[in-house]
């Protein structure tokens, strides 16, 4: 509603496409009300185009298209998950959380960044990870943790693909020094969304009981929503890793850790490997991590 195009990109886009007439609804109603700080569009600048994240070649052609179209690129939400949901593998092999919650927005991330950074604009990249990520440990033999799976634990595995997003965000800040794209991740807190869908399987007196406590004490999507709005909009460029309720927050010291860090670089670009380019694949895995250990501040 401030005028950016927005692009929803969306493993189905009837659906995002019936979120465009809602938010255009919803502009409408702001525009009577008389909010200040609208643009003045008749409808907003949306469009939608497909990206299913639990396949890397569906997200590798979303930025093949993504690039074709011609537009320029000043900020990336990586918002989409998935958790609590069932053991499942991707057709790429991989664990479901792994791959849809961080792999692919790390595909996403990478081949998009030459975009941002041609631009030589404020441009930012914001991964919407979670408070969740204190559940987890590094174990950089099993980072996909899956075997075996008598061992499968939901909660972990939605833990780690959160945990890896601020390594990941850690990393990509050292490669971005002195850019003009900066990269975070923040913590909407606990929101009123259908976030645990995953947990299906285990019937509907799970999903009630969940429903009726977000009901009573979480933060609606709006509130939820504020957080990645602004660090994506905000005139204070967000420097730190992590933010809670627009706040830097804090964050685990595993997620700190460089030694882990750069083990779950180096995993990460051998799983991509096919699908990246070689020019951006090279400039990832051939950029100086920094030789020292120890934790990030
Ligand atoms: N809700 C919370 O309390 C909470 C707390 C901390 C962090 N978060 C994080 O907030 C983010 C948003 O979650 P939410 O709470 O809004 O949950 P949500 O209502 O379930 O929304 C998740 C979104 O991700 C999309 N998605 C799932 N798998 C996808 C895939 N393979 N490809 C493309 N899109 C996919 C879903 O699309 P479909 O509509 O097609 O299914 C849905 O729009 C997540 O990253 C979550 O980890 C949420």
């Amino acid at each position: 509603m401030l005028g950016a195009t927005v692009i929803l990109a969306c493993r189905s886009a009837e659906n995002g496409r019936m979120a465009i007439d809602t938010i255009n609804k919803e502009y409408e109603e702001e525009k009577k009300k008389g909010t200040p700080g609208l643009c003045d569009y008749d409808k907003l600048s949306m469009d939608v185009m497909e990206l299913d994240l639990a396949s890397l070649a569906s997200t590798r052609k979303f930025i093949n298209d993504y690039r074709d179209s011609g537009r320029p690129l000043h900020v990336l939400i990586c918002n989409a998950g998935v958790a609590m949901c069932p053991p499942e593998i991707t057709e790429d092999g991989y664990e479901l959380h792994f791959q849809a919650n961080y792999l692919g927005h790390f595909l996403l991330c990478a081949e998009l960044l030459p975009l941002m950074e041609a631009n030589g604009q404020d441009c930012r990249i914001v991964l919407v990870s979670s408070f969740m990520h204190l559940n987890s440990g590094f174990d950089s033999k099993r980072i996909q943790g899956i075997y075996p799976y008598t061992l499968y634990n939901r909660i972990i595995h939605y833990s780690n693909s959160k945990l890896y997003q601020i390594m990941q965000t850690y990393t990509m800040k050292r490669l971005l020094q002195n850019s003009n794209v900066s990269i975070c991740c923040v913590n909407p807190g606990w929101v009123y969304t259908d976030i645990v869908r995953g947990l299906g399987d285990y019937g509907t007196l799970m999903y009630w009981s969940y429903s009726i406590v977000a009901w009573t004490g979480f933060k609606t999507m709006y509130q939820g929503a504020t957080v990645s709005i602004n660090a994506a909009v905000s005139p204070d460029k967000p420097e730190a890793p992590y933010y809670t309720n627009n706040r830097v927050g804090y964050h685990s010291r595993t997620s700190r850790n460089k030694d882990h860090q750069k083990h779950l670089w180096t995993y990460t670009l051998e799983c991509l490997k096919p699908f990246m380019e070689s020019e951006t694949w090279n400039r990832l895995a051939s950029f100086n991590m920094g030789g020292e250990n120890g934790n990030d501040n």
